[in-house]
């Protein structure tokens, strides 16, 4: 199997995490057949991306900011991202929009930015349990990606992640039916064959169900992705 598997650790992790986590999964990360990606907050990105340099897995970022440099207090470049070694930062993601009231013209231009900078953007998108239940999730879901990718989106520097705003961090998931239908609705709305991911409470255990369907390219993970057993399995 060759997916991608992207690791989103939020705000998580410490110094002494990371000298427990690494060794654990060390080999993993040697032998995987997956395109792995890891996602840590900002102030490890150089320290993991020391780490990661024997291993095939790839750095990334959760987020960054639209101007290249200039005073933009507590904001982070996508060129200093490209600098630290990162090939991969993840936007849109729902925890921002909700957060930090991102919004898709926002988003765009984000990853107009990265793109600018040669980096891949991962793009999240996802319907909220009330758009799911009042049977809209795939025109929303639909719009956010019609409205945030931009036209230098191309599937080298552009991958989509679908992760329903009410799986993410729950337990919960929507049926494989369910994200094989928005999948494929996705795929429909692209404006080029982007990969597809799928995320919001994968687990090892629903992993291999997911990633066997058809049109799931690769799955975007969080919790499971900060404990080095689940991990490990999850790469493997
Ligand atoms: P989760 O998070 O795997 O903990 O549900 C996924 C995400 O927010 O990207």
């Amino acid at each position: 199997m060759d997916k991608i598997i992207v690791a989103n650790w939020k705000m998580n992790g410490s110094l002494s995490f990371i000298k427990d986590f690494f060794p654990k999964i060390h080999t993993a990360l040697e032998t995987t057949p997956h395109q792995v990606i890891l996602c840590p907050p900002f102030p490890f990105l150089s320290q993991i991306q020391e780490i990661l340099k024997n291993t095939k897995a790839h750095l990334g970022a959760q987020n960054c900011y639209v101007s290249s440099q200039g005073a933009f207090t507590g904001e982070v470049s996508s060129s200093m991202l490209a600098d630290m070694g990162c090939k991969f930062v993840i936007v849109g993601h729902s925890e921002r929009r909700t957060l930090f009231s991102e919004t898709n013209s926002l988003v765009k231009t984000k990853i107009s930015a990265l793109h600018k900078a040669g980096l891949t953007a991962i793009l999240c998108v996802g319907e909220s349990l009330l758009m799911r239940e009042s049977g809209q999730a795939i025109e929303t879901v639909v719009q956010q990606l019609h409205e945030s990718l931009p036209e230098s989106s191309t599937n080298q520097n552009t991958m989509v992640a679908y992760e329903p705003v009410w799986a993410i961090g729950t337990g919960m998931t929507p049926t494989l039916e369910e994200i094989l239908e928005m999948h494929q609705a996705l795929q429909k709305a692209l404006p080029a064959p982007l990969s597809l991911l799928y995320g919001g409470s994968v687990t090892p255990e629903n992993r291999d169900s997911i990633l066997n369907l058809p049109g799931v390219d690769g799955v975007l993970v969080g919790g499971a992705s900060l404990k080095a057993d689940s991990f490990e399995k999850l790469i493997q």
